[in-house]
């Protein structure tokens, strides 16, 4: 059943990339569920966390990702072949404030952590392609900055929160990063960030979450739901929980996130947290418009679900834009990643922009271009005032 419904919510993420472009939503017809449970082994050990998260550390070489028909001759990249440049001038943002990251998993040399919460024994690697985005009725919204041409990556800070989502809503609030190229449906899109996502981990919990979608078959993953990205780090896990969430007028947390093209291998690489470690990537053979560069990155909040705009839940702090540091929730040091390995902060204006889908029911504030990157508040209690 749980299975089920994680299936049901990686459909929505397949339509960010029509309304991150201004597209509007869609409504699709029904697609076919092919729905397969693949078997995982190697499982080395098994960790519960406090809070009643459970992990299997598997065989780096044995991980479900690694059942994509088209990984079948990948070799594992254990580390990037190169660092991006980035010149971080230390934190000119005027306000206190703490880094934090996921939780660290405790998982031995050699393996990975897959997030198993009493699904164990059938993993979690669903449809090969991932999911179908023909199907479902979805609404989104999504306020933040979007940046139009060539990119290898992109980083940013994002403000932890934990934004009320209804437990049955089936919908989703997300402080996200994305990159896209393609045009329309053909779209190919990679995305990491913190979601509140209660169909598909079961609670309301912000969890840290990756995603993709294959414009060329139009479909969907989150996390481990289907084969494709490549974990290398050991102590880290997706879906994993955030050392700290930050107090509405009380203290500040946020989490550096980073996304960029190897150079040489093609692969997208994600990494987080103080050291920017790299914890792992989609391969490149996963896409076909991605596979060079992005074409239109996003930074901000996003909601999506069957009623994410008519019983919208909320994003960021859940308070207006406007409410400023320590209230509202807010993206810093956006920049993007250029084909010089370097990240740097976008100059041109005319492909920046940064507005809100409806500002009844959330707003930004104080978008600011400065050194290092862009900045901007967001958020917005949705339909509950
Ligand atoms: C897993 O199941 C056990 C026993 O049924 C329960 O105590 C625990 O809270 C569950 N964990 C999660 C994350 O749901
Ligand atoms: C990248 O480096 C080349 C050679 O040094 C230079 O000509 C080009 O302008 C650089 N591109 C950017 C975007 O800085
Ligand atoms: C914005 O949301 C409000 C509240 O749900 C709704 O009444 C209004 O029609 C929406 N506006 C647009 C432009 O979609």
């Amino acid at each position: 059943m749980k299975e089920k419904q994680a299936i049901r919510v990686s459909l929505l993420l397949s339509f960010l990339f029509l309304v991150t472009k201004g597209e509007g939503t869609r409504y699709l017809k029904h697609g076919e569920d092919n729905t397969r449970v693949l078997p995982y082994r190697q499982v080395k050990k098994t960790i519960q966390m406090k809070g009643g998260d459970v992990y299997d550390c598997i065989d780096v070489n044995a991980q479900p990702s690694l059942n994509h028909p088209k990984l079948k001759d990948h070799k594992i990249q254990m580390q990037p072949s190169s660092f991006p440049i980035w010149f971080d001038t230390e934190s000119e943002f005027p306000h206190s404030w703490w880094e934090v990251q996921p939780y660290t998993i405790d998982c031995p040399i050699g393996t990975v952590s897959i997030l198993c919460n009493n699904r164990s024994g059938n993993i979690i690697a669903h449809n090969i392609d991932g999911v179908s985005s023909i199907g479902l009725q979805t609404e989104t919204e999504a306020a933040g900055i979007r940046y139009y041409d060539d990119v290898y990556g992109a980083r940013a800070i994002i403000n932890v929160y934990e934004p009320r989502v209804n437990k049955d809503s089936k919908d989703l609030s997300a402080a996200w990063v994305q990159i896209n190229n393609g045009k329309g449906e053909h779209t190919d899109t990679i995305g990491a960030g913190l979601e509140v996502n209660p169909s598909f981990s079961g609670d309301t919990f912000v969890r840290f979450h990756i995603s993709w979608t294959n414009g060329l078959y139009k479909k969907s993953c989150i996390d481990h739901s289907c084969p494709g990205f490549v974990q290398v780090d050991h102590k880290f896990g997706l879906g994993a929980r955030i050392e700290h969430v930050s107090v509405y007028g009380g203290p500040q947390y946020a989490m550096g996130l980073y996304i960029f093209k190897d150079p040489k291998s093609k692969n997208w690489w994600v990494g987080y947290g103080k050291e920017n470690t790299p914890f792992g990537y989609w391969p490149s053979e996963l896409f076909t418009f991605i596979n060079h560069k992005g074409d239109f990155v996003f930074w901000g909040g996003f909601v999506q679900g069957p009623t994410a705009s008519s019983k919208a839940p909320q994003m960021g702090s859940g308070h207006f834009a406007s409410a400023g540091f320590g209230r509202a929730a807010y993206i810093r040091n956006a920049q993007i990643l250029n084909e010089n390995n370097t990240y740097v902060t976008p100059e041109d204006n005319i492909k920046v922009d940064h507005r809100t889908s409806n500002s009844t029911l959330y707003t930004i504030d104080q978008f600011e271009v400065d050194t290092p990157g862009m900045s901007i508040y967001y958020g917005g209690p949705g339909s509950v005032v």
